[in-house]
């Protein structure tokens, strides 16, 4: 069976028993005036309500722009779908916190160097699924056993973020199986832009080839010199680059800095496509 057969299936199921489920909702409401049952039918309306459908779905519909070959740079126009960026920015509106910078292997907060506030997705959420898979098939062939948990950041006026790589310096560690420490580091990286409510806040790639002057002015700018590729924030639309060379270690060329927001606020979203140091980076293709 196909995976949009095996989708279709669902929902026929889905769509019948959701019926029979919100007449027991209903249900479920007279009982709640006596404090019964009011927890489970909350989560039962919840569970049911179209938004929850709609966000289960993992289609999309984005398209690639080859930015650069080498390093590898891609843009994704439409990679998350505005119902993925609702759902996403409604459930993290109350989890931000100040960004954390790597300094000798400690995350520390340091707004100097990186000013802006963080929440992170909750692994279980079904649009963070989608949206790992997403990034899984896009990576094909480098290995994608695993993608680091989601996470949001938010840029208000002046908030930027320093020249910096996603590769780490010091690999971070995951819990293999029979518990011992699993050391890892991220390849692919995909940053979106899921508020543009903003001017400035560029992610700029100063060592990656700018656009030409007659590029497409909703989705990227030009430094003065021509020199560097400059992303503009776009709701919906994303940047993605391989942060390290085939034999493991880290690219340089993809030192990147968020740009300061000049009016407004800017949220966008971290992926991470991660390495485990015990296998290798490419040639490890699964199915999807
Ligand atoms: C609602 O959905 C979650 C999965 O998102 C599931 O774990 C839970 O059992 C469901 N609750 C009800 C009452 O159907
Ligand atoms: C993708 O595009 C097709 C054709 O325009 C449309 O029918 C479909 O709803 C789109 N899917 C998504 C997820 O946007
Ligand atoms: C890894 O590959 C890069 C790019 O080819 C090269 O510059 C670097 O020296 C290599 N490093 C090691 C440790 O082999």
């Amino acid at each position: 069976m196909t995976h949009k057969n095996a989708r279709m299936t669902v929902l026929s199921v889905l769509l019948p028993a959701s019926m029979l489920l919100l007449s027991l909702g209903q249900i479920g409401q007279y009982f709640s005036r006596h404090g019964i049952f009011a927890k489970l039918t909350a989560r039962l309306n919840d569970n049911l309500s179209s938004t929850n459908i709609a966000i289960r779905d993992c289609s999309h519909n984005y398209t690639i722009n080859i930015m650069s070959l080498n390093p590898v740079v891609f843009y994704l126009d439409n990679f998350i779908k505005e119902s993925e960026v609702q759902h996403l920015l409604e459930i993290t509106k109350n989890e931000f916190d100040d960004s954390r910078v790597f300094l000798n292997g400690q995350a520390v907060v340091d707004k100097s160097y990186r000013s802006s506030q963080s929440a992170l997705v909750d692994i279980d959420d079904p649009v963070s699924q989608c949206l790992s898979q997403r990034l899984k098939a896009l990576v094909g062939n480098v290995q994608h056993e695993d993608t680091e948990r989601l996470h949001l950041v938010k840029y208000g006026v002046g908030g930027y973020f320093n020249l910096h790589n996603d590769w780490l310096t010091r690999p971070l560690e995951a819990t293999g199986k029979d518990g011992s420490p699993r050391p890892y580091n991220r390849a692919g990286s995909v940053f979106a832009y899921l508020d543009d409510s903003c001017t400035g806040g560029e992610t700029y790639f100063p060592e990656v080839q700018g656009v030409p002057d007659n590029a497409e002015g909703t989705k990227f700018s030009r430094s003065s010199t021509g020199k560097g590729l400059l992303v503009k924030p776009r709701r919906g639309s994303a940047v993605f680059w391989i942060s390290a060379h085939m034999n493991g270690t880290g690219d340089e060329r993809m030192v990147h800095a968020s740009l300061p927001v000049t009016s407004g606020t800017k949220v966008g979203l971290n992926m991470f496509s991660i390495y485990y140091l015990d296998t290798p980076l490419v040639g490890s293709m699964k199915g999807q």
